[in-house]
């Protein structure tokens, strides 16, 4: 059995359905009752309600667990609470390999959300449990969030330049390596960065939307005073702060990274940004109007 954590998440959804695909026995680890149907559909064969801030709870739910692949929530102000947590419930079990989903660069102090993962790694350096680190760049599934404008307004908005030079991975790809370092011999101690392609600017990615789209697609800076009034009332005050240091650091430095670890891993090129948004377009035709 291999446990999830965070597993009613974006991310999580993807690491069942990949584990799921290879015939493993998952145990989904989800907040709320709403996310219990979804895991059923994504082929979990068990599904646990707990909060991860309870290490109680975690410690229940690592019950004949022989591997646990953890997710820690979005933009969480404990990461490293609960990352300590759950490294102390995994102890108390005979969990033989953990997989932390970190991110790229969690060296990074101007980001409160990275350097919260690079202090967990360091947790699992000393935890005495064989551990993989995986470190994926921010993800294609990103840009769905203004999916809408795209198609409607031929308008890429961004709260950082449009010169901004981001490398992108595809969620799926980042899923398939997660099913593949806890299925497969031969990872264990590793990290990996998952880097999926070259650094883009804003406004090449909106070119290659257009290629895709058939039609003008425009990058477009949203000064960040707009953005933290339209959001202000929708994130925690951690998030929101977090969110505003990320896009202050994005406009300094990007986010830059090489896909090489990640073709070796897959064993082939990582899906690329055309062909992702190919996918995308022909789901969304497929869907009921
Ligand atoms: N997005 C990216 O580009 C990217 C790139 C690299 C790494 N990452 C990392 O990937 C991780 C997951 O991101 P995501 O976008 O998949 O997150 P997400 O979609 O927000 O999913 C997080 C899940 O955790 C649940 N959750 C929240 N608080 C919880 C708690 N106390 N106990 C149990 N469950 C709880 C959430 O449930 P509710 O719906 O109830 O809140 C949600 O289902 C994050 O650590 C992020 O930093 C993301």
């Amino acid at each position: 059995m291999i446990l999830v954590t965070g597993a009613g998440g974006k991310t999580g959804q993807a690491v069942v359905r990949a584990l799921a695909g290879r015939g493993e026995s998952v145990r989904g680890l989800v907040r709320h009752e709403s996310q219990v149907q979804t895991l059923w559909t994504m082929g979990a064969v068990e599904v646990c309600q707990a909060d991860m801030t309870d290490e109680l709870a975690l410690i229940e739910v690592m019950a004949g667990v022989r591997a646990v692949y953890h997710i820690c929530p979005n933009m969480h102000p404990d990461e490293l609470a609960i990352g300590e947590k759950l490294i102390a419930a995994a102890n108390r079990h005979t969990v033989s390999h953990l997989v932390y989903h970190s991110v790229l660069h969690p060296q990074t102090r101007d980001m409160p959300h990275h350097w919260q993962k690079n202090q967990v790694e360091e947790k699992l350096f000393a935890s005495g449990i064989p551990y993989t680190i995986l470190q994926p760049t921010a993800y294609m599934q990103n840009i769905l969030a203004g999916w809408e404008r795209i198609i409607r307004e031929g308008v890429l908005t961004n709260p950082y330049p449009v010169t901004t030079r981001l490398s992108l991975v595809d969620l799926n790809d980042v899923a398939e390596v997660a099913a593949t370092v806890l299925t497969e011999p031969g990872h264990l101690y590793a990290t990996y960065e998952l880097v999926g392609t070259r650094p883009h600017a804003q406004s090449e990615i909106a070119a290659i939307l257009g290629r895709v789209l058939g039609r003008l697609v425009r990058a477009q800076e949203t000064p960040l005073a707009m953005w933290k009034k339209q959001m202000q009332a929708t994130l925690s005050p951690y998030a929101l702060d977090t969110l505003l240091k990320m896009f202050h650091y994005y406009t300094r430095n990007g986010l830059e990274g090489n896909s090489t670890v990640l073709s070796l891993l897959l064993s082939r090129p990582p899906t690329a940004l055309e062909t992702f948004f190919e996918r995308i377009k022909s789901a969304v035709r497929r869907l009921p109007i």
